[in-house]
């Protein structure tokens, strides 16, 4: 059955908001969720984003589902400043690292994100030896910083397979690459790539989960800056207000 526009804002709305904001959204987001809902992302999406305020500028719960929303748009919105993420891990020496990826998954009810990697890379390394690590986004017009403390650990090999019989060749290539990245080379174009090593690239594929233990954030408002924090336990959500 097909819903009208109208509907589908409200399940929307519903879904984003679902403590007493539904009513609000219905009325200042109807635009952006038509056009999202709609499915076609463009850029002037992204420019009505900023118009989630209301997610936080409501309670901790619905901050809690908007900063879900921003995080599980960001795996296909390309365009998202959410498709990018900064991860912090430890090296086996103590040293911080840091790096840019893309989030490949995300889910709410699980709480957890995901990217994928070379295994040869030395982030594998700092995983293996302490696998708690820092996630970091920010979207300038979202006016929006979220913060994550996660442990990091490879996914399985029967669902890594999974994951490679839906990877398109061309993502493929990137772990077709014969050394391991970050090992020394004469010059870029020596760099060399073999389709039939490593059984296409699979082997070295690893797609990395990270399991969210806290998550923060912070909304910057003229009007007055807004931080949350939440503690995910077995037994529920610790909310609470921060100081920005
Ligand atoms: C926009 C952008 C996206 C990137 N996405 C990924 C990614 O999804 N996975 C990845 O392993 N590296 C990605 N990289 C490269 C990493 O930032 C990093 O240079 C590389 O993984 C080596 O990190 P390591 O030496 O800490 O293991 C990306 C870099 C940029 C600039």
């Amino acid at each position: 059955m097909t819903m009208s526009p109208a509907a589908r804002v409200r399940a929307y709305c519903l879904r984003v908001f679902p403590t007493g904001y539904s009513k609000r959204c219905n009325k200042t987001h109807s635009l952006w969720v038509q056009k999202a809902v709609g499915g076609h992302v463009t850029a002037e999406i992204q420019d009505d984003l900023r118009h989630i305020e209301d997610g936080f500028t409501g309670d901790l719960e619905a901050g809690l589902a908007a900063t879900w929303q921003v995080l599980c748009d960001g795996v296909t919105q390309r365009r998202s400043p959410f498709h990018l993420m900064t991860v912090a891990t430890v090296s086996s020496g103590g040293d911080p690292q840091v790096r840019t990826v893309v989030l490949r998954g995300c889910d709410q009810k699980g709480k957890w994100l995901r990217f994928n990697t070379d295994s040869r890379s030395p982030k594998i390394d700092d995983i293996e030896s302490n696998p708690s690590a820092s996630l970091l986004f920010y979207g300038a017009k979202e006016k929006l910083q979220i913060r994550l403390k996660v442990k990091l650990e490879r996914v399985g090999v029967a669902e890594r397979d999974e994951m490679w019989a839906r990877t398109p060749s061309y993502s493929r290539e990137c772990y077709q690459v014969t050394t391991a990245p970050g090992s020394d080379v004469r010059s870029p174009e020596a760099t060399q790539f073999d389709a039939h090593q490593a059984d296409g690239g699979r082997e070295n594929f690893a797609p990395i989960r990270a399991r969210v233990d806290e998550l923060e954030w912070l909304y910057l408002s003229a009007k007055r800056h807004r931080r949350a924090h939440y503690i995910f336990t077995e037994s529920g959500v610790k909310a609470r207000w921060v100081v920005p």
